[in-house]
């Protein structure tokens, strides 16, 4: 297995999306943003091109990805939909939420993919270039966030290029992407199931279904061995500088990350960042990835966070930074 040498970057339009299904076709990757993040396609159904997503983006374990289709008829393809499943996907779809069901006998979806469990995650992406690609190649795409295993998820294609550039074959550049975390992603298990809070908020989920969502087991998402999402590992979303959380002063040298009128100590700080200024939870999403990049490139002391409210999409805020903030050698 060899990864590309150059890699092409094409701003979104026909030609890119016409070159994108021409290389997923022939097992190439794929970057191409959608409206939670730039993800790294495959041919779901191709293992060798499903492996080099692996390899490109340094993943240290098969995590099962999420398949990516264009619609619900190609979703049945490859999961059983029950009641609630189908309710949520018509609610719900195209847009940032993800569905962990039970596989169809004849899934397609090479089992690499699904790191062989017999449940697949699907969802349907709303972004018109996400959408345009599915419905020329025709076939599931998985697609795991387009960054270095361990690094901040990209939301504009030239984060992409820096993490990926020679690594993969194309990147499709359609600008900085909507909402800026990932996918909500739900197990419609026996009880539907919060596996990660994303970019649909969980009031959204809970008032269609008129009950609350359930919420794993507490240690079950930080146990490599058994996860029910197991790529939610608890340092996953890694800057390399310190993240000190809920921060209500700024230390000297510390960059701040803030939310909402700015803090006193503010001016002493390396950097400041502002997620929102008017306390805004979907710009702040929008924002966060990229201003955690932006910071961690200023190779402060540590980028103290100011408390962001945990309602809407500040639960996927929250959850991201908390992984930030775990302490790495
Ligand atoms: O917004 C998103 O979801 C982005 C864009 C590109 O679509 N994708 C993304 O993929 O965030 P990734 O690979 O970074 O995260 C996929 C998550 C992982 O936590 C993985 O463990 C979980 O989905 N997952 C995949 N298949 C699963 C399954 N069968 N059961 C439980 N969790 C699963
Ligand atoms: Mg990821």
């Amino acid at each position: 297995m060899t990864l590309a040498l150059t890699t092409l970057t094409l701003p979104a339009g026909e030609p890119a999306t016409a070159e994108a299904a021409r290389v997923l076709g022939e097992g190439g990757l794929v970057a191409f943003p959608t409206e939670t993040v730039y993800g790294l396609g495959a041919d779901a159904t191709n293992a060798q091109a499903v492996a080099r997503i692996y390899e490109a983006k340094g993943r240290p374990a098969f995590n099962p990805l999420i398949s990516h289709v264009g619609d619900l008829a190609a979703a049945q393809k490859i999961a059983r939909f029950d009641e609630t499943a189908l309710t949520l996907a018509k609610t719900f779809w195209p847009g940032p939420l993800t569905l962990v069901l039970p596989k169809t006998e004849d899934c397609a979806v090479a089992d690499l993919a699904t790191a062989g469990l017999d449940t697949i995650a699907i969802r349907i992406p709303s972004h018109p270039v996400a959408r345009a690609i599915l419905k020329l190649f025709g076939k599931p795409v998985v697609a795991p966030s387009a960054n270095i295993s361990g690094h901040v998820s990209p939301t504009t294609a030239q984060h992409v290029e820096g993490d990926l550039a020679g690594r993969i074959d194309l990147i499709v550049d359609g600008g900085p992407v909507e909402v800026g975390v990932e996918s909500t992603i739900v197990g419609c298990f026996e009880e539907p199931m919060l596996l990660r809070p994303g970019g649909l908020p969980r009031e959204e989920i809970e008032r269609v279904l008129g009950r609350a969502l359930l919420r794993p087991p507490a240690d079950v998402e930080n146990d490599s061995a058994q996860p029910l999402a197991p790529g939610m590992l608890t340092s996953h979303y890694a800057p390399r500088t310190r993240v000190r959380l809920d921060a209500t002063d700024v230390a000297p040298g510390e960059a701040l990350l803030a939310f909402g009128p700015l803090h006193k100590d503010a001016e002493r700080a390396a950097a400041v960042m502002n997620l929102s200024c008017n306390g805004d939870l979907n710009e702040a999403a929008a924002n966060l990835f990229g201003y955690l990049r932006a910071l961690d490139a200023r190779m402060a002391q540590a980028i103290a966070v100011m408390p962001i409210p945990s309602h809407g999409l500040g639960e996927a805020i929250n959850d991201r930074l908390r992984r930030a903030a775990v302490e790495r050698e």
